[in-house]
């Protein structure tokens, strides 16, 4: 199959692109784009790369991520994570295309005590999530066979920018952070992401025709962000005091969902994929990044 992953630059889409070089890929032709080639702010450029250019696969991995910025850029954040999504569902359905669209855990509000399965109802919180959830459901109005959605939260990788990397640096030079212990969640490996991305492609359901559906994916397990930075440090064998506050003792432009738990039965039992915890693929990608010898202080 011809695959076209959108989002190369990105930490998913860097992912995959490690993930795709693997011999169990070999049978398929990839094609990776980053903004250069096709930029979601821009319809007209959207239309013209796929007037010259047909797939098989389309996975969607590019969004607008920023999520405090997406309430003072909410036109641009609509536009990448919503109209765009929706023209290249439209597209995909014209072109019997077939489309994996990364969606995220922050469609909901997070008043759950228990985790989300994908038939519970969307509640968006702020304005990026707002935005994802719309392009969700352009995805589902334009595609009603042949799109998964797959939700995901707390991804990060040894690819820049991310939370992890995030505290890496403030531990420099620090002997104190204050981190925000009841926001819960479940951190992911963007690379067990881009296994089973990649995993389902290459099952034979996926040849066939199938009605669009959500899956929900991130490692097994849950942390607040206290627990997840201590996980860190104890990791890299960084000594510093970390001190747990509250969502309200630390204001953002964007609120934050407390509970965003995703169940992953349905992902599990349809593709029959194992999943790791956070904490071992949490150590998976501090060792690939070398920590443990570089960050020791
Ligand atoms: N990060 C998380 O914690 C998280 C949690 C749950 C769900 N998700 C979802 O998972 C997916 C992948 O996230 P990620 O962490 O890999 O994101 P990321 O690292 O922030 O990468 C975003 C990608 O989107 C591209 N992009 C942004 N604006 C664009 C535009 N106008 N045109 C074309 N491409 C554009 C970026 O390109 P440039 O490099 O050129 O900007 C980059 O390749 C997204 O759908 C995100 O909403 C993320």
């Amino acid at each position: 199959m011809q695959i076209l992953i959108i989002g190369k630059t990105g930490q998913l889409g860097k992912s995959i692109q490690e993930v795709a070089a693997n011999v169990l890929y070999s049978k398929h032709g990839f094609t990776f784009v980053g903004r250069d080639e096709i930029d979601f702010s821009n319809n007209v450029n959207i239309s013209t790369y796929f007037e010259c250019n047909s797939f098989d696969v389309i996975v969607n991995c590019a969004a607008y991520t920023q999520v405090d910025r997406a309430e003072e850029q909410q036109e641009l954040a609509n536009q990448i994570n919503h109209l765009a999504v929706g023209q290249l569902a439209d597209i995909a359905q014209q072109s019997n295309t077939k489309l994996i669209h990364i969606s995220t855990d922050y469609v909901f509000d997070g008043n759950a005590t228990n985790s989300y399965i994908e038939l519970d109802v969307p509640n968006p919180i702020n304005a990026y999530a707002k935005t994802k959830l719309l392009g969700e459901q352009a995805v589902q109005n334009a595609m009603s066979s042949n799109a998964l959605i797959v939700r995901s939260s707390w991804i990060y990788s040894q690819y820049g920018n991310n939370f992890v990397d995030t505290m890496l640096r403030l531990a420099q030079g620090r002997d104190e952070l204050k981190i925000v212990s009841d926001q819960i969640s479940t951190p992911t490996y963007a690379a067990d992401l881009a296994i089973t991305i990649l995993h389902i492609i290459n099952s034979k359901d996926f040849i066939k025709d199938f009605t669009t559906t959500t899956y929900h994916y991130s490692n097994i397990g849950q942390c607040s962000w206290y627990e997840f930075v201590k996980a860190i440090f104890a990791i890299c064998k960084i000594k510093l005091n970390i001190v747990p506050i509250t969502t309200d003792e630390y204001p953002t432009p964007a609120k934050r969902p407390l509970y965003t738990v995703l169940s992953k039965s349905k992902i599990i039992t349809t593709f029959r994929i194992t999943i790791p915890s956070w904490q071992s693929s949490l150590k998976t990608c501090l060792k690939a990044r070398g920590c443990g010898k570089k960050w020791i202080k």
